[in-house]
């Protein structure tokens, strides 16, 4: 049977990346990554792929901090096109997505969050979660809408946050689970296993 052909759009470090990767050489996941993108030119993501003779892009992004320009998110569409890219997951990418390239790709992008949704959107949103002073706190992987982090939740996980942790203890045990939870989500995905219901994403 085909696979299916994921494109990454990645910032940084790239271990969301990576554990996709790996997940893809074990069988765990029933895709392909057709391309990895990213809007930083040293970003680390790019070298993983290279190393995983995935096709890597570095694609200028614009002159605005937290979306692409318009003809850049055409660039960002043109070369996704040109790998046959069927889902589009979102790891570490740190711009918002505009309503053109969300028409292209709708239902087809998921972001993977390292909060419990809707609590500490936006950026940071571990140490957003620590100095709240919550008990729970974990990652959302969902699809991505014309909002912030507000998209269908496709699968969520959480973590107990103790009395002695500090807030890089904590996004370390995020961090771990990010990287179970997004290949789950990209694997229910493959199988079409699920159905969306208004804001539910309900697994078949
Ligand atoms: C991850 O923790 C991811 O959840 C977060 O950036 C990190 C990227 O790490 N994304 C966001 O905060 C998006 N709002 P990685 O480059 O090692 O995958």
């Amino acid at each position: 049977m085909k696979k299916l052909i994921i494109g990454i759009l990645a910032s940084g470090r790239g271990s969301n990346l990576q554990a996709i990767i790996d997940n893809t050489k074990k069988g765990k996941i029933d895709a392909e990554i057709g391309c990895v993108i990213s809007d930083k030119e040293d970003a680390f993501a790019l070298e993983r792929a290279r190393k995983a003779n995935i096709p890597a892009h570095y694609i200028y992004p614009g002159t605005h901090k937290t979306f692409l320009d318009p003809e850049c998110e055409a660039e960002y569409i043109k070369c996704l096109k040109k790998h046959n890219v069927e889902l589009i997951c979102l790891a570490g990418f740190m711009r918002v997505l505009h309503p053109p390239f969300l028409r292209v790709y709708r239902g087809r992008i998921m972001n993977i969050h390292p909060a419990l949704l809707p609590s500490f959107k936006g950026l940071h949103a571990q140490k957003q979660a620590f100095d709240y002073g919550v008990k729970v706190s974990g990652a959302t992987v969902h699809f991505v809408d014309e909002g912030v982090d507000t998209g269908p939740i496709i699968v969520q996980r959480a973590v107990e946050i103790e009395n002695d942790d500090t807030p890089d203890m904590l996004e370390q045990r995020i961090l771990k689970i990010e990287h179970k939870i997004y290949s789950e989500a990209i694997q229910l995905f493959a199988e079409g296993r699920f159905k969306i219901i208004g804001r539910r994403v309900i697994k078949k």
